[in-house]
């Protein structure tokens, strides 16, 4: 009887090493056919080095570099930027996108504003201020230039990380850093 229970617990285990074995053998076939799938359909990181982050659009979703890239030469796009802050993103006459973003948000009280294409310049509804392509102050009572953040794009995601450098509009250290 003992010997009975040994063999069928000896049996009990080979048959269990052997599911084992064609499990996993299983597994990592299919798991090896699903990759090229599976990372065709997996959405790109949303964090890059530097503390980049995919630009998006007002749902949320990445937004494709060629998508504002469809738009004319100079166009300001709104896309939520870092911090979930609206940035613009220029459409170059070269029809890339300008390695620089600026920030919707004035420098005097906060306000977002809207790009005036006919006059070129940023220009804030609540009191006034005007900024100009660039962002630098043309009119108060802004006295500091927008914020600018880095844009880089990198198989069509857009990519925008912090501006820590000099502000080349000032030549001097960022006001926001
Ligand atoms: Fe823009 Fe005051 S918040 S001018």
């Amino acid at each position: 009887m003992e010997n009975n229970i040994s063999l069928d617990q000896a049996s009990l285990s080979r048959r269990q090493l052997l599911n084992f074995l064609t499990g996993s053998t299983v597994a990592v076939v299919v798991g090896s056919a699903l990759y090229p799938a599976a990372k065709f359909f997996t959405p790109p990181k949303e964090i890059g080095e530097g503390g980049a982050i995919l630009a998006k659009d007002k749902l949320g979703n990445p937004i494709p570099a060629s998508q504002i890239l469809a738009n004319p030469p100079g166009t300001r796009a709104l896309v939520a930027g870092l911090a979930g802050e609206p940035t613009y993103l220029i459409v170059t006459d070269a029809n890339t996108l300008d390695g620089r973003g600026i920030v919707d948000n004035c420098t005097h009280l906060g306000c977002t504003f809207p790009w005036n294409e006919m006059a070129e310049q940023f220009q804030c509804p609540c009191h006034g201020s005007r900024y100009d392509a660039e962002g630098s102050v043309v009119r108060g009572p802004a006295n500091r230039p927008l914020k600018l953040v880095h844009v880089a794009v990198i198989d069509d995601a857009i990519w925008l990380s912090p501006w820590t450098e000099i502000d080349p509009r000032m030549g001097e250290r960022p006001w926001w850093v």
